[in-house]
């Protein structure tokens, strides 16, 4: 099994060109059900999730295929589906597969989906998803783990109230509604870039939406939608996880394509804790302040607020950070696991409940450490980077479920970083 080595303290210098946002291109892959017309998407990252979701997509009756010449071209097509079902081993590998629910629904009136159960970050229910289909009237049983959907007659328009934002609830409403009869409200929406994303695609393909990135989201839906061409936006978490690349090894980057704005809390907690950001013609550009990195509280939250997706790589940063600095994750109930792993690289970090606590060290140093799941993976790779000595990061698959040629990105910027089987 591939592991990555890593010799840290080297200060990263040079330009990373930032990939399309996994968690934009993966609802709007599942889009192209939609539609019998072509949907071609553009920026579409090279990760092994953009492939699983491919797969189950494939299955279903999409015909997908990447122009010669252009790796980060997508174009689906699915003249017809050919199957409703989402079996369990696709969806046991990707909790996103769930995405295919609404839109095989209000496309072909009924959809059998494989329970996604528990993950390596907590139990996350899809109660919210099955709600809102339900009050568009959908029929929904639960047996042998999965999700049978049905609306024979199709769905309709309805209003939606989530009693928290949801980023998947949002996008799989989203576009069940584009089809359904007549309009739907979503409210208390998910705000995250990705759902601005998927709204800006559908758009394309013929869809009416109305206040995505806002709290209430209304959608008037359509007799059809037709096929289309849309770019992903730039991946925000890629983009904060680079920007931590350059401070914690004291270097510098210009993160072509990185956006400011679509980092939202982030970008302020990172200035406060000590890192400099500035907008460039390209992207923009990240380094240590010259005051040193400063112990900093942050609190995950609903975008615009700090990101779940950056609270692992943010600890990192903080095991050596002057002071201390309190770390509460509010999305998810176990997303600490990379605490244990950056303790064996000599972090001081005491847990309570939701709350981590990292008191600064002067210096981390290399161990064997295992990754969990994506972002805890990444954030082993930033402490890597900055400890004394090797590194050795197994289980990289999760790596490379997100982060497109991660170890390449980084030894062009001058990380001794390496892969091996
Ligand atoms: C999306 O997951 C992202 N995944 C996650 O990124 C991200 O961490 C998360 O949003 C939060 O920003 C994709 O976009 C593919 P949610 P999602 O529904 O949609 C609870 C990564 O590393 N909830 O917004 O599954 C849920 O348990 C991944 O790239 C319900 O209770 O997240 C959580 O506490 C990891 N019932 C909260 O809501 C539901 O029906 C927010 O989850 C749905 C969610």
């Amino acid at each position: 099994m591939d592991r990555i080595l890593i010799q840290g303290g080297v200060p990263l210098r040079g330009r990373i060109e930032i990939s399309g946002a996994k968690n934009a291109a993966l609802p709007a892959m599942a889009a192209a059900l939609l539609t019998e017309e072509p949907l071609e998407l553009d920026d579409v990252p090279d990760v092994a999730d953009v492939g699983t979701m491919r797969r189950l997509l494939q299955m279903l009756g999409v015909e997908t295929r990447h122009p010669a010449g252009h790796p980060h071209r997508l174009v689906l097509h699915c003249p017809q589906v050919i199957d409703t079902t989402a079996p369990w081993d696709q969806v046991r590998r990707m909790r996103a597969s769930v995405l295919v629910l609404g839109p095989l629904l209000a496309r072909a009136g009924e959809a059998k989906v494989s329970l996604p159960g528990g993950c390596a970050i907590g139990p996350r229910p899809i109660d919210l998803h099955l709600e809102g289909l339900r009050r568009m009237g959908a029929e929904i049983e639960l047996f042998g783990g999965y999700v049978h959907a049905r609306a024979p007659s199709g769905l309709r328009g309805a209003v939606i109230r989530f009693p928290k934002p949801s980023v998947g609830a949002t996008e799989n409403l989203m576009m069940a509604a584009t089809l359904a009869r007549g309009e739907t409200v979503i409210e208390e929406a998910a705000q995250e870039p990705e759902i601005v994303d998927l709204a800006r695609c559908l758009v394309a393909m013929g869809a009416a939406i109305e206040g995505a990135g806002t709290s209430t989201i209304r959608i008037e839906g359509q007799q059809r939608l037709r096929g289309a061409r849309h770019r992903i936006l730039p991946d925000r978490i890629e983009t904060g996880t680079y920007v931590m690349a350059a401070a914690i090894t004291g270097g510098e980057l210009e993160l072509v394509g990185g956006r400011l704005e679509l980092l939202g809390a982030a970008a302020d907690r990172l200035a406060e804790a000590g890192v400099r950001l500035e907008p460039t013609p390209e992207g923009l550009r990240a380094s240590r302040a010259d005051g040193g990195l400063v112990g900093t509280d942050v609190m995950t939250m609903p975008f615009p607020g700090f990101a779940t997706d950056l609270q692992a790589q943010f600890m990192a940063l903080m095991c050596i950070a002057e002071g201390a600095a309190m770390i509460t994750e509010t999305i998810f109930e176990n997303r600490f696991m990379h605490v244990p792993e950056l303790a064996r690289m000599g972090a001081r970090i005491t847990v309570h409940g939701a709350t981590a606590l990292v008191r600064g060290v002067p210096k981390l140093h290399g161990a064997p450490v295992m990754a969990t799941d994506l972002r805890a993976s990444v954030s082993l790779v930033l402490a890597g980077l900055a400890a004394e000595g090797e590194t050795e990061i197994h289980r990289i698959y999760h790596l490379d479920r997100g982060y497109e040629r991660l170890d390449q990105k980084l030894a062009a910027v001058g990380a001794r970083i390496e892969r091996r089987g």
